[in-house]
């Protein structure tokens, strides 16, 4: 990665932050305790990864600002709100996310209960509120996302999580709740920012899905990882959860060296996927750098 990578990161960060910050409720709003909650799950922390993959392809494909700005919000709440009820007790049980105590911790369970709530219904009204898209692109982009974040998406996946607890998954069983609860929201978010531009013709969108579904994968398999190998401080979240919680991971499965390689691996397939695009694609390339070398 090179430094004109990282300015670009920096930049697209905070133009992420500053439409974040416009597009939540403002916090001197009734309900106040909800909304100022909604603000400190969303604003102020986390990679944005998910944004980043957003402009990255909106930039590939001449997008249009507005809708971007829109779509790449839309993701990371979704994404905001999935960390939250994540971290329940009647899920993860986890106290801290992004440095910070979880928002069950920090307000009470129901608030939690109710940010991720909103904090879903927020995202489609962001979206759905863009005033520069002809309706159809629209309402496939809301069903897009809805997909991603339903029983068939991150939903799904979160399902087959915990039902898996104790359990030993063969590796096709493992790849698919990974896809569902982590790969779907990374997908949508490289396919939403695509959306907000041209239309792609059959190998384009082809070329774009093999590249979302393994950076998709590959962004777990990392997660696994560094669960195994950070520290707390490092991850902003507790370390060591996942074998505490005996949850099936590409590491208790696969074991760390294979599941590195397979990272890696997976990083040559989103880049071979990108080769029809050039050297116009070099963010998305980058991201998926990022993605797999990423310490945190
Ligand atoms: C953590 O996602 C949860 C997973 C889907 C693995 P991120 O690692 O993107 O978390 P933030 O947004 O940077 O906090
Ligand atoms: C979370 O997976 C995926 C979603 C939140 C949908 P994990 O439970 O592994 O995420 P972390 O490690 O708590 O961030
Ligand atoms: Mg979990
Ligand atoms: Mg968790
Ligand atoms: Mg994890």
């Amino acid at each position: 990665m090179t430094v004109d990578f990282d300015a670009w990161m920096q930049d697209t960060q905070a133009r992420s932050e500053r439409a974040l910050e416009a597009l939540l409720p403002k916090a001197d709003t009734v309900p106040l305790k909800l909304h100022e909650a909604m603000r400190y799950t969303v604003l102020g922390g986390g990679k944005r990864v998910r944004p980043l993959l957003a402009y990255a392809s909106g930039e590939l494909f001449t997008a249009d600002p507005q809708t971007l700005a829109r779509a790449a919000a839309a993701v990371e709440m979704i994404h905001a709100y999935s960390l939250v009820h994540d971290d329940m007790p009647c899920m993860d049980d986890d106290a801290l996310r992004r440095g910070k105590p979880t928002v069950h911790i920090a307000y009470d369970e129901a608030t939690a209960l109710l940010v991720g709530d909103a904090l879903q219904a927020q995202a489609f009204e962001v979206l759905a509120a863009s005033p520069s898209m002809p309706p159809e692109r629209l309402v496939a982009m809301l069903k897009l996302l809805a997909q991603a974040a339903g029983s068939n998406g991150m939903c799904g996946g979160q399902a087959i999580d915990l039902d898996s607890v104790g359990l030993s998954l063969s590796l096709a069983q493992l790849e698919r709740m990974h896809q569902l609860k982590t790969g779907a929201l990374l997908r949508a978010a490289v396919l939403l920012g695509a959306m907000c531009g041209k239309q792609l013709d059959a190998h384009e969108q082809a070329a774009l899905e093999t590249y979302a579904n393994a950076i998709g994968l590959a962004f777990q398999v990392v997660d696994d990882v560094l669960d195994a190998t950070a520290d707390s401080a490092t991850l902003g979240k507790t370390a060591g959860k996942d074998a505490a919680a005996n949850k099936p991971t590409y590491v208790s499965i696969l074991g760390l060296a294979p599941s590195r390689a397979l990272a890696q691996q997976l990083r040559d397939t989103a880049h071979e996927a990108l080769a029809p695009f050039g050297e116009q694609a070099r963010r998305l390339r980058e991201l998926a750098d990022l993605i797999v070398q990423r310490k945190a």
